[in-house]
């Protein structure tokens, strides 16, 4: 089934977009948020307690940076965010649909926690990209009851609206908008880290990518104004805030909807200026859109760390073009030649998948041989998934698991050998660390970023989460550095 005509047809109490749901619709907006605020004082006058709320986030950073706003939200609402460990009162999930896997792990989430729900009368939301699927609602409405509200990625700004309904005629509602709505600009936003931020550059994807169901969750590509994203970031350095990564599916189409040419090289040059920004990052570039004047802009902008993340996911330009991709496995070497020569020390990582259906020894070995060619810091490596909806799910998976697994086996070893011996070529050398705090392993130990985005464990004292230390590498493995020191620059 066409998952674009399904979501037209769609009508589980969906509301329309209204024109005019934007800026201008803040009061409209705040009034549903000052409406939940006064449930929750009246309960806390009542109780003495806050009502808390747990977020489970999965999926990319486009889910996290929504999860920010929906933080914010609920902060703003008078709710107590609590740890993933602790009970809570409505239980939020932020869903992912990219993988097959990623589906059923939510599920098992959802189910998992209706004990807790059943205990305690919590209640779970469930929004993100998943609920942008029909048959995903309807299986949510059947058979999961302690999900009371669910909303899509269109309507992320309806949830006071929403949750107020709910905690006030406790019905369930479902309601996701089926297409994007202009730019919603001005919601609250509960930032996870001070010295490092997600800023949002474009929403949305043109590309249809035959086997990816984001452009038909998250819509067409809608561009932010560059303005409001200055000011964003203007108010993120005054703030402290030291590292920006722009987001988009595509941040090279930036600007594209909005007519301009090459807006996104000129968008990195406007962030030279701003005082207080040292590094700013970037994902994802699709290959076919890396133009030379972002190749320059990269090449003269000092704050861009010399990091880029260019997802070839095929090396057989055979595949390539049934994945619909545009580009060829040479068109990719010369690109990654060009920004080599360009941006002397970039550090490479990349998407792969294996087993597209079709997909060949010869083909594999294509894989394989621009692995080796490119040299790749580090590669996020999956097995290909079918998706409802897109156009590859339609293509018959003509290759049997034990020989995708065994691939993949191969693609992983290779992969680890190249990051491993990358990575030792930076043992005695001394690099740049934004600090990140105490190591998730071992709170004694500080564990940081280089503009390569290397991930860095060393030891340091009177170094700070924020500051930006020099490290000397001692050690080095394919996933992680080890350093001493940290003589401070900022
Ligand atoms: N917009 C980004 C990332 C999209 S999703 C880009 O174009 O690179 C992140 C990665 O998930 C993709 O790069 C791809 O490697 C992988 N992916 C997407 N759909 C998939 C599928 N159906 N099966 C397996 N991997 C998939
Ligand atoms: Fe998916 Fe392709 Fe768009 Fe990336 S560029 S989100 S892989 S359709
Ligand atoms: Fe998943 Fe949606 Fe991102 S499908 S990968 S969370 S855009």
């Amino acid at each position: 089934m066409d998952i674009k005509k399904n979501v037209s047809g769609y009508r589980l109490g969906v509301k329309k977009p209204q024109g005019g749901r934007g800026v201008e619709n803040a009061p409209e907006f705040s009034g549903w948020v000052e409406q939940v605020r006064n449930l929750n004082t009246a309960y806390t006058l009542e109780t003495g307690k806050t009502k808390k709320i747990k977020m489970d986030i999965f999926g990319c950073q486009m889910n996290e940076r929504d999860s920010e706003t929906i933080a914010g939200m609920l902060t703003d609402m008078g709710f107590e965010e609590v740890s993933k460990d602790k009970p809570a009162d409505i239980i939020i999930f932020v869903t992912c649909c990219v993988r097959e896997n990623a589906e059923e792990r939510i599920y098992g989430h959802i189910g998992a926690l209706s004990g807790e729900c059943e205990e305690n009368g919590a209640f779970i939301v469930s929004c993100g990209c998943m609920m942008q699927q029909p048959h995903v609602v309807e299986k949510i409405k059947k058979s999961y009851h302690n999900v009371k509200i669910v909303f899509g990625t269109h309507n992320i700004h309806t949830f006071p609206e929403l949750l107020y309904r709910y905690l006030t005629k406790k019905k369930r509602i479902f309601e996701v908008w089926e297409k994007e709505d202009k730019v919603v600009e001005e919601l609250p936003i509960k930032r996870t880290e001070k010295h490092k931020a997600w800023v949002n550059i474009i929403l949305g994807c043109n590309n249809f990518c035959s086997y990816c169901i984001v452009p038909y969750v998250r819509g067409r590509e809608r561009s932010r104004n560059m303005n409001d994203i200055l000011a964003e970031i203007e108010a993120l350095a005054k703030d402290g805030c030291k590292e920006i990564t722009l987001l988009g599916q595509n941040v090279n189409s930036y600007g594209n909807d909005l007519g301009e040419k090459d807006l996104f090289a000129k968008l990195l040059y406007a962030i030279e200026d701003i005082e207080g920004i040292e590094r700013v990052r970037f994902m994802t570039s699709h290959p076919k859109d890396l133009s030379d004047e972002l190749i320059n802009a990269m090449k003269n902008c000092k704050k861009v760390c010399n990091h880029l993340h260019l997802p070839f996911q095929s090396g057989s330009t055979r595949i390539l073009e049934k994945m619909n991709r545009r580009y060829t496995k040479e068109k990719y070497l010369s690109l990654v030649s060009k920004i080599k020569e360009a941006v002397p020390n970039i550090a490479l990582t990349t998407d792969i998948i294996v087993g597209f259906p079709g997909e060949t020894e010869e083909d594999f070995e294509d894989t394989l041989d621009v692995v080796k060619k490119v040299g790749f810091d580090a590669a996020y490596m999956f097995i290909y998934s079918p998706r409802k909806g897109t156009p590859a799910a339609k293509l018959e998976q003509d290759i049997p698991s034990e020989v995708i697994s065994t691939r993949f086996r191969k693609l992983l070893e290779l992969q680890t050998e190249i990051a491993t011996e990358l990575a030792k070529k930076t043992e005695g050398k001394t690099l740049e660390v934004l600090v990140d705090g105490p190591s998730k392993q071992n709170p004694e130990i500080l564990s940081g970023r280089t503009r390569e985005n290397r991930l860095v464990n060393f030891k340091a004292d009177n170094v700070n989460k924020g500051d930006i230390v020099n490290v000397e590498i001692i050690r080095a493995g394919a996933f992680w550095l080890e350093g001493r020191g940290g003589n401070k620059l900022g």
